[in-house]
């Protein structure tokens, strides 16, 4: 991968691209950084590369020009990023695309900024390293290297993290302990000197979910909780009673996508229970679909399983105060670790030990989602790969 920083300060980057990392990518060739000195494009015999602020409070602006130029002088397309508080907040999934690119460039602002034509007509993607301001662009320029780089292939591990960001995303790290295990009366969890690597791994997520909750729960957006749940996970739907087998397949097909232990369907007469028995059977969906004469016996059934109560999520419409948004759902379903068991069909608000808000639709229900479309969508927010 190619990237070229440009920066009026060219000094602030030698050690760095020397050093640990970064500089073994650099060294063995995983990584080309060429610095640009911005002032080799500056105008005049003082290399002017910046001026007053129109309109401003004296601070000074870099100038559009130099920039251009430089950007000019460069061969090939490449994809021009620049960093600045105004810029769309960096995340880890903006790292990946941009390690995706052939050649990146980071223009450096410095002062007040740089000329906003030139961010219109040439950049690609401002971004901001956080909610705070800097000096300049060449630390934030940095942090995308730093980030960057370490996705490429052969610069950390065997494309460990890769695996690892993509399969933690959304959780924070667990805590990580080295010699001595016991340092200053403090001991490391005996579990990490086991060498049971299964209670190891559950130790590590179990960490990673406590101090997710703990800290910085607002993540939890951008998590699947597939990995992190110690119990399975269950669908249920009461279905109409002319079932639709092209309905029931999607849902079954939903399920099985994303990991769900068993839809169950409860149908009370048995007559109609047994028309569908027949109808799994014969869609070959017996495996992954479990009939129950009612919803209490399927959740004895649960119990029985995983040795723990359901925890019932009814999807639609309670009263006020009882509808609760699916990132609350999501932040429960991990602290109670009870197997969560999504309750879908119509009027099932009073069905569960907490409703979440409908996918979509408005008061009125004028718009509401076909049931097989909501149970994908639901399940997505859940368990779908981030
Ligand atoms: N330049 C100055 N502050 C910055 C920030 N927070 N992010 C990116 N670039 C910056």
């Amino acid at each position: 991968m190619r990237i070229t920083v440009v920066t009026a300060f060219p000094q602030f980057f030698r050690s760095f691209l020397d050093t640990s990392i970064v500089g073994r990518a650099v060294e063995r060739g995983l990584l080309n950084v060429s610095v640009v000195d911005l002032r080799e494009y500056g105008e005049g015999d003082y290399r002017q590369i910046d001026d007053y602020s129109f309109g401003g409070n004296g601070g000074m602006v870099i100038m559009a020009e130099p920039l251009s130029r430089a950007l000019e002088d460069l061969d090939g397309p490449s994809f021009v990023v620049y960093p600045s508080p105004q810029g769309v907040t960096m995340t880890q999934e903006m790292v990946e695309s941009l390690s995706t690119k052939d050649h990146l460039v980071i223009v450096c602002g410095h002062y007040e900024g740089v000329d906003e034509r030139f961010v219109q007509s040439k950049v690609d993607m401002e971004l901001s390293i956080g909610d705070y301001v800097l000096t300049g662009g060449e630390l934030p320029a940095m942090v995308v290297i730093d980030s960057v780089s370490r996705l490429i292939p052969g610069v950390v591990g065997k494309g460990r993290a890769v695996v690892e960001d993509s399969f933690y995303r959304g959780m924070l790290d667990n805590p990580h302990f080295t010699r001595p295990a016991e340092w200053r009366g403090m001991e490391v969890p005996p579990v990490l000197l086991s060498g049971n690597d299964s209670e190891i791994d559950l130790w590590r997520r179990r960490e990673a979910v406590v101090r997710t909750l703990d800290r910085r729960a607002d993540l939890l957006c951008r998590a699947s909780l597939r990995n992190y749940l110690e119990v399975g996970y269950y669908v249920m739907w009461f279905p109409p009673d002319e079932l639709d087998p092209w309905t029931l397949r999607t849902i079954s097909l939903s399920c099985s996508s994303y990991g769900v232990s068993r839809l169950l369907i409860p149908v009370q007469d048995g007559e109609v229970r047994e028309g569908f028995r027949s109808l799994i059977s014969d869609l070959g969906l017996d495996a992954s679909v479990k009939l129950f004469p009612s919803a209490q016996k399927a959740s004895q059934w649960v119990l029985k399983k995983e040795k723990k109560q359901p925890f019932s999520i009814a999807i639609g419409k309670g009263q006020g105060e009882e509808n609760i948004s699916w990132l609350e759902v999501k932040r429960e379903i991990l602290s109670n670790s009870r197997p969560p068991m999504f309750v879908f069909g119509e009027n099932v608000a009073s069905e569960g030990d907490v409703t979440m808000r409908p996918v979509a639709g408005d008061d009125r229900d004028r718009s509401a989602l076909p049931v097989q479309n909501a149970v994908s969508v639901v399940l997505d927010r859940f368990f779908g790969w981030r």
